[in-house]
């Protein structure tokens, strides 16, 4: 059994007379624990309907998701899912519920009852993963944006999830912040927890193990960013090569020789280098 299993998912949203469109058509993948993958397509190809399917804010209106083999389309199981599965959204200004940081982390373990001492050290515990331990009794509003990330990222940790879902929670930092965050998600999925980020930076989806892409509401692509990024079928996606696959592709039209994978800035230099030698 894998940790997320999606089986022949579809998602419409209600409209007020007939069904609505359906913004996640037919969908079927897993995920083990402990993977990261970035989940990339264009605007509105489904992206943030599938993640909020994933966390049981949505239930599937055909099909079936499984979240370590609980049912997310079960009333009685979403705790249990919302437990299980973080989210972190994309503006760091809506996401952050009390003033002072600490009381911020401590919000969620509150809300379920935890006893006092257990949520101290939940609370501490989440800031030291997120490196904001020195800033546990600043105003939250005080903070810079990926700052603002990583205390939303310790509310979602204090619940002990197993999965993170960040739906283009980088998208609005600057890239100190944006660095500061994935490297948060990079060491917490060295713990074990499954990351899926949702990104629209295409350096960004390199970065993850896995690359699913969505179309209009159906997987177009599902592999790894080498094999993602050679196979052409981003641009079919409505998406942009990361720019130094764009050098590569535009080095190779004028007679450099290409690896067919993917390199990195330090890989296509060498490449270049020996080349040029
Ligand atoms: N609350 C809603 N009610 C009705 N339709 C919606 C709602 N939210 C999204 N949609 C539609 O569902 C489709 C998928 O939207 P979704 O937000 O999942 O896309 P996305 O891939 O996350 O896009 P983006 O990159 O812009 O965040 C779009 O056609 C969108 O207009
Ligand atoms: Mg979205």
């Amino acid at each position: 059994m894998s940790q997320i299993e999606v089986k022949e998912v579809t998602f419409a949203y209600p409209l007020r007379e007939g069904v609505g469109m359906r913004a996640v058509k037919n969908l079927s993948f897993s995920v083990e624990k402990g993977e990261f993958v970035a989940l990339v397509g264009m605007n509105g190809s489904g992206k943030s309907t599938l993640a909020k399917l994933l966390n049981g804010l949505y239930t599937p209106t055909e099909g079936e998701i499984l979240i370590d083999g609980i049912s997310t389309s079960k009333d009685e199981n979403v705790f249990e899912i919302r437990k299980r599965v973080g989210m972190v959204f994309q503006n760091p200004d809506n996401q952050t519920v009390a003033t002072i940081v600490e009381d911020d982390v401590a919000f969620g373990p509150e809300n379920i009852g935890l006893p006092r001492e257990e949520i101290i050290s939940r609370v501490r515990s989440a800031l030291d993963a997120v490196s904001m331990t020195e800033f546990a009794d600043r105003a939250v509003s005080k903070l810079s944006g990926g700052q603002k990330q990583r205390v939303a990222i310790a509310g979602v940790l204090a619940m002990r999830p197993e999965i993170l879902i960040l739906d283009e929670a980088t998208s609005m930092l600057d890239p100190i912040g944006r660095r500061e965050v994935l490297k948060v998600a990079k060491e917490l999925n060295e713990q074990g927890i499954t990351v899926i980020n949702i990104t629209h930076n295409m350096e960004e989806a390199a970065f993850a193990k896995r690359v699913l892409a969505m179309r209009k509401g159906r997987l177009a692509i599902d592999g790894t960013p080498k094999e993602v990024f050679a196979s052409g079928l981003l641009e079919a996606c409505g998406l942009k090569l990361p720019p130094v696959m764009q050098l590569a592709k535009a080095l190779a039209d004028r007679g450099f020789e290409m690896p067919s994978s993917v390199p990195d800035e330090e890989e296509l230099a060498e490449e270049i280098w020996r080349q040029l030698k």
